[in-house]
C-alpha cells in the first residue's frame, strides 16, 4: 500500500496557465458522448478553443492499435492489452494532448483515459490496478487531468441502453454482466485513489449530469465560474 501511494504521488496535471484537461470515463451507456458535447459548447460560449480526442485513437498510430484491439477477433492478453493502450495515449499525449495545452485557453476534452486501463484491464482482466499504474509512471504517461468525471451508471442501466441503441458488439462490448460489474468496481478503486476523478450521478437526465460536472469544475477552479450548462 505505500509502494501504491508512493506510485500515485508521481502523477501530476498539466500546468500550462489558463489551459485545462478534462476526461470522462463511463461504462458503455453512460452518456459521455453526450456530456463531451455539453462541456465542449459551454467552453466554446466563454471562448475557449475546444478540442475533443477518444482512447484509444486520436493519432493516426493510435487508430491503427485501437483497431488492433477493439475489431481482434482472438482473445488478446491483459498485458499485451495495457500496453496497446498505454502506446496509443503516450502518442496522442506527445503529438495532441500536450502541444494544444500550450495554446493559450485550451480546453481538451478526452474520452476515455488511464482509469479506462485501470477498470478494464486492471480490474476486470485481472492484472491489478497497481500494475496499471506501475506502466504510467514516466512521462508523458504520468500526466493526469485537472478533473475526471466519473458518470457511474448501474450494469442493469448500461445494459438497458445498450440494447435501445442496437449497435454491433466491439471486443469488450460483447462481454457478460460479470465483466461489467468488475468494471464498475474498477471505476470505484478509482475514486480513492485520485482526489482529481468525481462521482457524477449518470442515472439523471442531460441536463442534471450536466449541471453536477459544472459545479465540480466551480468548485476547484474559481476562475471558471462563470461557465454555463449549454444544450447542444
Ligand atoms: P469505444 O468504441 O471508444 O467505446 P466507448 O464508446 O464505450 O468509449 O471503445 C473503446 C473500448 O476500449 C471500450 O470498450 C473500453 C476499452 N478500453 C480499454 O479496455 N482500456 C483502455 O485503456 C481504454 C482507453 C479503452
Amino acid at each position: 500500500m505505500a509502494d501504491l501511494n508512493a506510485k500515485l504521488q508521481n502523477f501530476r496535471a498539466p500546468t500550462f496557465p489558463g489551459s485545462y484537461f478534462f476526461v470522462l470515463e463511463g461504462i458503455e451507456g453512460s452518456g459521455k458522448t453526450t456530456q463531451i458535447n455539453f462541456l465542449k459548447s459551454s467552453f466554446e460560449k466563454l471562448d475557449y478553443r475546444v478540442l475533443i480526442v477518444r482512447e484509444p485513437g486520436g493519432t493516426i498510430f493510435g487508430e491503427k492499435l485501437r483497431q488492433a484491439i477493439l475489431q481482434s477477433n482472438t482473445d488478446i492478453h491483459p498485458l499485451s492489452e495495457a500496453f496497446l493502450f498505454a502506446s496509443s495515449r503516450a502518442q496522442l499525449l506527445h503529438e495532441v494532448v500536450l502541444p494544444e495545452l500550450e495554446k493559450p485557453r485550451t480546453i481538451v476534452l478526452m474520452d476515455r483515459y488511464l482509469f479506462s486501463t485501470i477498470a478494464y484491464q486492471g480490474v476486470a482482466r485481472g492484472l491489478g490496478p497497481e500494475l496499471v499504474i506501475s506502466l504510467h509512471q514516466y512521462f508523458p504517461l504520468n500526466i493526469i487531468p485537472h478533473l475526471t468525471f466519473y458518470l457511474k451508471i448501474s450494469v442493469e442501466t448500461s445494459f438497458l441502453r445498450q440494447k435501445h441503441r442496437n449497435l454491433p458488439k466491439d471486443y469488450f462490448e460483447s462481454r457478460g454482466k460479470d465483466f461489467y460489474l468488475k468494471l464498475s468496481s474498477g471505476y470505484d478503486a478509482c475514486l480513492n485513489m485520485f482526489s482529481s476523478f468525481i462521482y457524477i450521478n449518470a442515472e439523471m437526465d442531460n441536463l442534471g449530469v450536466s449541471t453536477q460536472m459544472l459545479g465540480a469544475i466551480h468548485k476547484r477552479f474559481p476562475d471558471l465560474s462563470s461557465l454555463q450548462v449549454t444544450q447542444v
